[in-house]
């Protein structure tokens, strides 16, 4: 998979007559990383990488897929869904389950998969293949699932074929973004609201370390865990704390003891939510060195309090420190490899890379990958 080149000319040769074909995109996050699944904030967009699926209904009960990418295929009945072996044929397969599960009276179907967004890149192709799966399928059959449906249930997908217990940000950035703007989502609420992103002369530059640490699962389900043991033991004071979204650092520290972990964990998270309504005052006012510190801050917290982040992205923020034309830097996403997010003065763009890969491939033997993004749409029929 690495350097695929999608065509998409390639792809269109496999899409038979009477398939719908849905396309949707992976997603950058500026700044609100791990609150999601705390009830918290994120400011994610829809990016110009998108997973494209070709869906077509069957005369039996078969579910048929093919991967352009793999050049895999992957059959299976409509009776006998479950995770598979091999891991794309469960991102479609996971939201085929959750569609008969909501009682959708779906039939056998042939489909085809492909797109551009990396893979383990931390730009949520998962997500994408997702949300693709469920809205040309929603198409294909007629029914009226709401784009909020479809987040949530996409959602469900991976938790139950991916293992991941990911929160909302991912689906509702793919089904929902929208070109040039970030988009606010309050994940208790699941209300959102658009901010154009007018970088000037800046750049959104992602960096990808090209590592992804076997352990990022797991790691990521033990974080949830974390901080839903800091909201049991505020609790016990505060009853009617549903979430770290309720608990503020006074609460917190009334309840945790400091030199728990869990205390660690908590106070990132509240304190990232509070950066991240912040840092929307910045955008707002035009205030782009403010918000970039703010993105220098969250990675500190994400790579101390929140140990998420690895040797690889630690280096590449420290690169974008050193550089004056570099505002703002962090890791993005669940973290243990993947992109660094980093907004750089364009005159900046070609030293800042060539100065971080040098330094990234003295330490690690490897070549970083710098990937431009533009912020487009989300999730549509193509
Ligand atoms: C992954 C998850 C998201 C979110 C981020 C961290 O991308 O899929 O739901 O939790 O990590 O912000």
């Amino acid at each position: 998979m690495e350097h695929y080149t999608f065509d998409l000319a390639r792809f269109k040769s496999f899409v038979q007559p009477g398939m719908t074909v849905a396309k949707s995109p992976g997603r950058i996050n500026l700044i609100g990383e791990h609150t999601d699944y705390n009830n918290g904030f994120v400011l994610p967009a829809a990016i110009d990488k998108a997973a494209w699926i070709a869906a077509g209904k069957r005369e039996d009960n078969r579910i048929v897929l093919y991967s352009v990418a793999f050049d895999q295929h992957f059959e299976t009945t409509l009776d006998d869904i479950k995770p598979a072996a091999l891991s794309w044929p469960n991102y479609l397969l996971g939201v085929a389950d959750q569609l008969l599960k909501a009682g959708l009276p779906l039939t056998g179907f042939s489909a085809v998969v492909d797109g551009d967004v990396p893979i383990g890149a931390g730009l949520s192709s998962s997500a994408a293949v997702e949300c693709a799966t469920i809205f040309a399928l929603n198409a294909l059959y007629g029914w009226s699932l709401s784009r909020k449906e479809m987040a949530l249930m996409t959602q469900r997908a991976e938790h139950e074929f991916a293992g991941v217990k990911c929160g909302i940000m991912d689906m509702y950035a793919s089904l929902f973004g929208k070109k040039d703007h970030v988009i606010r989502l309050d994940c208790r609420s699941l209300e959102h609201e658009y901010y154009p992103l007018n970088t000037g002369a800046y750049t959104l530059l992602l960096l990808d370390t090209k590592v992804k640490h076997s352990l990022a699962s797991s790691a990521y389900n033990e974080r949830r865990q974390q901080c839903e043991a800091g909201v049991h033991m505020v609790q016990q004071r505060y009853p009617d704390v549903a979430s770290l979204r309720d608990v503020t650092l006074a609460m917190l520290d009334d309840c945790v003891p400091h030199d728990d972990i869990v205390y660690q964990r908590c106070r990132y998270v509240i304190e990232e939510n509070m950066r991240l309504l912040a840092g929307c005052e910045d955008l707002n006012s035009g205030n782009l060195q403010a918000f970039g510190q703010k993105m220098f801050a969250t990675h500190e917290g994400l790579s101390k309090a929140y140990a998420v982040s690895c040797a690889e992205l630690d280096l590449l923020v420290e690169q974008a420190r050193l550089h004056p034309q570099v505002i703002g830097s962090r890791m993005m996403g669940g973290g243990f490899g993947g992109c660094t997010i980093n907004l750089v003065h364009q005159d900046g763009v070609d030293a800042f890379i060539k100065d971080a890969s040098a330094a990234y491939f003295k330490a690690f033997g490897v070549q970083p990958e710098p990937i431009m993004v533009r912020i487009e749409d989300g999730t549509g029929l193509a």
